[in-house]
Protein backbone atom coordinates (compact mmCIF):
# COMPACT_ATOMS: atom_id res chain seq x y z
CA UNK A 1 0.00 0.00 0.00
CA UNK A 2 1.16 3.51 -0.90
CA UNK A 3 1.52 6.52 1.60
CA UNK A 4 -0.70 9.33 0.07
CA UNK A 5 1.47 12.43 1.58
CA UNK A 6 -1.12 14.97 2.46
CA UNK A 7 -2.07 17.13 -0.33
CA UNK A 8 -0.55 21.15 0.48
CA UNK A 9 -3.28 24.10 0.18
CA UNK A 10 -2.19 25.25 -3.27
CA UNK A 11 -2.61 21.19 -4.94
CA UNK A 12 -5.91 21.04 -2.93
CA UNK A 13 -7.12 24.38 -4.21
CA UNK A 14 -6.13 23.73 -8.03
CA UNK A 15 -7.67 20.34 -7.79
CA UNK A 16 -10.98 22.13 -6.68
CA UNK A 17 -10.41 25.03 -9.49
CA UNK A 18 -9.89 21.95 -12.13
CA UNK A 19 -13.17 20.50 -10.36
CA UNK A 20 -14.94 23.63 -11.17
CA UNK A 21 -15.42 24.40 -7.73
CA UNK A 22 -14.93 27.86 -7.34
CA UNK A 23 -17.61 29.26 -4.51
CA UNK A 24 -17.77 28.79 -0.76
CA UNK A 25 -21.05 28.13 0.05
CA UNK A 26 -20.59 27.52 4.04
CA UNK A 27 -17.86 29.67 6.32
CA UNK A 28 -16.82 26.43 8.05
CA UNK A 29 -16.03 23.08 6.01
CA UNK A 30 -18.67 20.36 6.42
CA UNK A 31 -16.55 16.90 7.36
CA UNK A 32 -18.93 14.54 5.59
CA UNK A 33 -16.90 11.54 7.22
CA UNK A 34 -17.09 12.63 10.40
CA UNK A 35 -18.72 9.93 12.80
CA UNK A 36 -22.90 10.62 13.18
CA UNK A 37 -23.69 12.35 16.49
CA UNK A 38 -24.88 10.07 19.17
CA UNK A 39 -28.64 9.34 19.83
CA UNK A 40 -29.45 10.83 23.31
CA UNK A 41 -30.00 7.68 25.63
CA UNK A 42 -33.34 6.73 25.78
CA UNK A 43 -35.67 8.51 29.00
CA UNK A 44 -36.09 6.76 31.99
CA UNK A 45 -39.60 5.32 31.95
CA UNK A 46 -40.53 6.65 35.08
CA UNK A 47 -39.60 10.21 34.46
CA UNK A 48 -41.66 13.35 35.11
CA UNK A 49 -43.84 14.81 32.35
CA UNK A 50 -41.83 17.32 30.66
CA UNK A 51 -42.42 20.45 28.84
CA UNK A 52 -42.92 19.50 25.21
CA UNK A 53 -40.39 21.40 22.94
CA UNK A 54 -41.21 23.66 20.73
CA UNK A 55 -41.31 22.77 17.15
CA UNK A 56 -38.31 23.47 15.20
CA UNK A 57 -38.68 26.20 12.77
CA UNK A 58 -38.30 25.41 9.05
CA UNK A 59 -35.10 25.48 7.99
CA UNK A 60 -34.23 29.12 6.13
CA UNK A 61 -31.95 29.37 3.60
CA UNK A 62 -30.78 32.79 4.54
CA UNK A 63 -32.70 35.34 7.00
CA UNK A 64 -35.41 36.84 4.91
CA UNK A 65 -35.28 33.62 2.30
CA UNK A 66 -38.30 31.30 2.99
CA UNK A 67 -37.55 27.45 2.17
CA UNK A 68 -40.82 27.51 0.56
CA UNK A 69 -41.93 24.01 -0.33
CA UNK A 70 -41.30 23.63 -4.24
CA UNK A 71 -45.24 23.67 -5.08
CA UNK A 72 -46.08 26.90 -3.08
CA UNK A 73 -43.00 28.29 -4.69
CA UNK A 74 -43.99 27.50 -8.01
CA UNK A 75 -47.38 28.23 -7.52
CA UNK A 76 -45.97 31.92 -5.95
CA UNK A 77 -43.71 32.40 -8.99
CA UNK A 78 -46.79 32.07 -11.27
CA UNK A 79 -48.90 34.31 -9.39
CA UNK A 80 -45.95 36.37 -9.27
CA UNK A 81 -45.06 36.59 -12.82
CA UNK A 82 -48.93 36.69 -13.69
CA UNK A 83 -49.27 40.21 -12.07
CA UNK A 84 -46.05 41.90 -13.88
CA UNK A 85 -47.47 43.92 -15.99
CA UNK A 86 -44.16 45.90 -17.48
CA UNK A 87 -40.25 44.22 -17.82
CA UNK A 88 -39.41 46.69 -15.82
CA UNK A 89 -42.20 45.17 -12.68
CA UNK A 90 -40.61 41.48 -13.70
CA UNK A 91 -37.30 42.39 -13.04
CA UNK A 92 -38.78 43.94 -9.61
CA UNK A 93 -40.94 40.80 -8.48
CA UNK A 94 -37.62 38.59 -9.31
CA UNK A 95 -35.51 40.99 -7.24
CA UNK A 96 -38.14 40.19 -4.66
CA UNK A 97 -39.17 36.54 -5.06
CA UNK A 98 -37.47 34.11 -2.36
CA UNK A 99 -38.81 31.23 -3.53
CA UNK A 100 -35.94 29.72 -5.75
CA UNK A 101 -32.70 28.77 -3.64
CA UNK A 102 -30.40 29.63 -6.07
CA UNK A 103 -30.72 32.92 -5.64
CA UNK A 104 -28.80 32.89 -1.76
CA UNK A 105 -26.03 31.62 -3.51
CA UNK A 106 -25.81 33.96 -6.58
CA UNK A 107 -24.56 37.55 -6.33
CA UNK A 108 -27.61 38.36 -8.35
CA UNK A 109 -30.30 38.53 -10.67
CA UNK A 110 -29.26 38.54 -14.11
CA UNK A 111 -32.24 39.88 -16.05
CA UNK A 112 -31.58 40.38 -19.29
CA UNK A 113 -29.36 42.11 -21.79
CA UNK A 114 -30.02 44.03 -25.02
CA UNK A 115 -33.24 45.56 -26.73
CA UNK A 116 -36.53 45.04 -25.53
CA UNK A 117 -38.33 46.08 -28.86
CA UNK A 118 -36.27 43.25 -31.02
CA UNK A 119 -37.69 40.79 -33.00
CA UNK A 120 -35.26 38.20 -32.17
CA UNK A 121 -35.38 37.24 -28.42
CA UNK A 122 -31.90 34.59 -27.36
CA UNK A 123 -32.67 32.63 -24.03
CA UNK A 124 -30.16 30.10 -22.80
CA UNK A 125 -29.66 28.04 -20.00
CA UNK A 126 -28.18 29.91 -16.61
CA UNK A 127 -25.84 32.52 -15.57
CA UNK A 128 -22.35 31.94 -15.07
CA UNK A 129 -19.70 33.34 -13.42
CA UNK A 130 -18.98 36.09 -15.90
CA UNK A 131 -22.31 36.62 -15.85
CA UNK A 132 -23.11 36.55 -12.13
CA UNK A 133 -20.31 39.33 -11.52
CA UNK A 134 -21.57 41.71 -14.01
CA UNK A 135 -25.43 40.99 -13.45
CA UNK A 136 -25.86 40.44 -17.09
CA UNK A 137 -26.40 37.36 -19.72
CA UNK A 138 -24.04 36.27 -22.12
CA UNK A 139 -21.16 37.88 -21.31
CA UNK A 140 -17.96 35.37 -21.02
CA UNK A 141 -16.56 33.27 -23.67
CA UNK A 142 -19.88 31.47 -24.57
CA UNK A 143 -20.90 35.33 -24.97
CA UNK A 144 -18.49 36.75 -26.71
CA UNK A 145 -19.07 33.58 -29.54
CA UNK A 146 -23.05 34.29 -29.59
CA UNK A 147 -21.89 38.32 -30.07
CA UNK A 148 -20.29 36.79 -32.99
CA UNK A 149 -22.47 34.88 -34.31
CA UNK A 150 -25.51 37.13 -33.99
CA UNK A 151 -23.13 39.57 -36.18
CA UNK A 152 -23.05 37.22 -38.92
CA UNK A 153 -26.43 37.90 -39.62
CA UNK A 154 -26.67 41.65 -38.92
CA UNK A 155 -28.12 41.57 -34.97
CA UNK A 156 -26.41 43.18 -32.03
CA UNK A 157 -27.37 43.48 -28.19
CA UNK A 158 -29.10 46.87 -30.04
CA UNK A 159 -31.41 45.09 -32.30
CA UNK A 160 -31.58 41.31 -29.90
CA UNK A 161 -32.84 40.54 -26.77
CA UNK A 162 -31.16 37.57 -24.30
CA UNK A 163 -31.84 36.01 -21.20
CA UNK A 164 -31.81 33.00 -19.89
CA UNK A 165 -34.34 30.40 -18.53
CA UNK A 166 -33.14 30.72 -15.05
CA UNK A 167 -31.38 34.20 -13.71
CA UNK A 168 -29.76 33.28 -10.98
CA UNK A 169 -26.32 31.81 -11.22
CA UNK A 170 -26.60 27.63 -9.93
CA UNK A 171 -23.22 27.01 -7.68
CA UNK A 172 -20.00 26.44 -9.51
CA UNK A 173 -21.82 25.98 -12.31
CA UNK A 174 -23.78 23.06 -12.15
CA UNK A 175 -26.97 22.32 -13.59
CA UNK A 176 -29.81 23.88 -12.54
CA UNK A 177 -31.99 21.14 -11.31
CA UNK A 178 -35.79 19.82 -12.23
CA UNK A 179 -37.68 21.79 -9.38
CA UNK A 180 -35.41 25.18 -9.66
CA UNK A 181 -36.48 24.88 -13.53
CA UNK A 182 -40.45 24.56 -12.78
CA UNK A 183 -40.12 27.20 -10.33
CA UNK A 184 -38.21 29.83 -12.78
CA UNK A 185 -40.48 29.08 -15.65
CA UNK A 186 -43.30 30.98 -15.06
CA UNK A 187 -40.89 34.25 -15.23
CA UNK A 188 -39.24 33.38 -18.22
CA UNK A 189 -42.58 32.61 -20.03
CA UNK A 190 -44.10 35.94 -18.60
CA UNK A 191 -40.75 37.59 -19.81
CA UNK A 192 -41.10 36.22 -23.47
CA UNK A 193 -44.89 37.57 -23.76
CA UNK A 194 -43.60 40.53 -22.44
CA UNK A 195 -40.93 41.37 -24.77
CA UNK A 196 -43.22 39.74 -27.83
CA UNK A 197 -40.73 38.77 -30.21
CA UNK A 198 -41.39 37.48 -33.74
CA UNK A 199 -38.50 34.87 -33.41
CA UNK A 200 -37.35 32.88 -30.54
CA UNK A 201 -34.12 31.12 -30.26
CA UNK A 202 -33.28 28.60 -28.17
CA UNK A 203 -30.07 27.69 -27.29
CA UNK A 204 -28.97 24.53 -26.06
CA UNK A 205 -30.99 21.64 -25.00
CA UNK A 206 -32.51 22.81 -21.38
CA UNK A 207 -33.96 25.89 -22.93
CA UNK A 208 -35.21 24.30 -25.55
CA UNK A 209 -36.65 21.43 -23.57
CA UNK A 210 -38.44 23.49 -20.99
CA UNK A 211 -39.64 26.08 -23.58
CA UNK A 212 -40.53 24.12 -26.31
CA UNK A 213 -41.83 20.76 -24.30
CA UNK A 214 -39.74 18.09 -26.08
CA UNK A 215 -38.10 15.56 -25.07
CA UNK A 216 -35.60 15.04 -27.98
CA UNK A 217 -32.42 16.22 -27.75
CA UNK A 218 -30.46 19.38 -29.47
CA UNK A 219 -29.18 17.23 -32.27
CA UNK A 220 -32.61 16.21 -33.35
CA UNK A 221 -34.62 19.41 -32.64
CA UNK A 222 -31.79 21.88 -34.05
CA UNK A 223 -32.89 23.71 -37.11
CA UNK A 224 -36.39 23.17 -36.90
CA UNK A 225 -38.63 25.66 -36.49
CA UNK A 226 -41.27 24.96 -33.39
CA UNK A 227 -44.82 27.30 -32.44
CA UNK A 228 -44.53 28.90 -29.55
CA UNK A 229 -47.59 30.52 -27.55
CA UNK A 230 -46.97 33.32 -26.11
CA UNK A 231 -49.84 33.30 -24.10
CA UNK A 232 -50.85 36.44 -26.72
CA UNK A 233 -49.70 34.73 -30.18
CA UNK A 234 -48.02 32.12 -31.66
CA UNK A 235 -44.18 32.62 -32.91
CA UNK A 236 -41.55 30.74 -34.59
CA UNK A 237 -39.01 29.37 -32.14
CA UNK A 238 -35.27 27.92 -33.25
CA UNK A 239 -33.50 25.43 -31.32
CA UNK A 240 -29.80 25.97 -31.89
CA UNK A 241 -26.59 24.79 -30.16
CA UNK A 242 -25.36 26.54 -26.83
CA UNK A 243 -22.45 28.59 -27.66
CA UNK A 244 -20.13 26.94 -24.98
CA UNK A 245 -21.12 23.48 -26.89
CA UNK A 246 -20.06 25.13 -30.08
CA UNK A 247 -16.64 26.25 -27.98
CA UNK A 248 -15.97 22.33 -26.88
CA UNK A 249 -17.03 21.33 -30.32
CA UNK A 250 -15.97 23.47 -32.92
CA UNK A 251 -16.97 21.45 -35.92
CA UNK A 252 -20.94 21.77 -35.35
CA UNK A 253 -20.54 25.94 -36.29
CA UNK A 254 -21.56 24.92 -39.60
CA UNK A 255 -25.17 23.28 -38.38
CA UNK A 256 -25.12 26.37 -36.01
CA UNK A 257 -24.74 29.03 -39.30
CA UNK A 258 -27.20 26.96 -41.28
CA UNK A 259 -29.63 28.12 -38.28
CA UNK A 260 -28.56 31.40 -37.88
CA UNK A 261 -29.26 31.68 -41.76
CA UNK A 262 -32.95 30.38 -41.36
CA UNK A 263 -33.70 32.64 -38.27
CA UNK A 264 -32.03 35.78 -40.51
CA UNK A 265 -34.52 34.53 -43.62
CA UNK A 266 -37.98 34.79 -41.46
CA UNK A 267 -36.88 37.45 -40.06
CA UNK A 268 -36.11 39.19 -44.02
CA UNK A 269 -39.49 37.47 -45.19
CA UNK A 270 -41.29 39.69 -43.12
CA UNK A 271 -39.23 43.08 -43.46
CA UNK A 272 -36.97 42.54 -46.23
CA UNK A 273 -33.71 43.14 -43.59
CA UNK A 274 -32.97 40.85 -40.51
CA UNK A 275 -33.20 43.51 -37.44
N1 LIG B 1 -24.58 30.18 -20.51
C1 LIG B 1 -25.90 30.45 -20.48
O1 LIG B 1 -26.73 29.58 -20.74
N2 LIG B 1 -26.26 31.69 -20.15
C2 LIG B 1 -25.40 32.65 -19.88
O2 LIG B 1 -25.83 33.77 -19.58
C3 LIG B 1 -24.03 32.35 -19.92
C4 LIG B 1 -23.63 31.10 -20.24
Amino acid sequence: MSIERTPAPHDLLAFYVEAGVDCALDEVAADRLAAPEPAPPPRPAAAAPQPRPAAPAAPALLPGHAAAAPDVAIQSAREAARTAATLEDLRALMEGFDGCALKVTASRLVFADGNPQARVMFVGEAPGRDEDLQGLPFVGRSGQLLNRMMAAIGLSRDSAYITNIIPWRPPGNRDPSPIETQICLPFIKRHIELVDPEVLVCLGKPSTQTLLNVTDGIVRTRGRWFDYDTGSRVIGAMPTFHPAYLLRQPVSKRQSWQDFRAIARRLAERTGGAQ
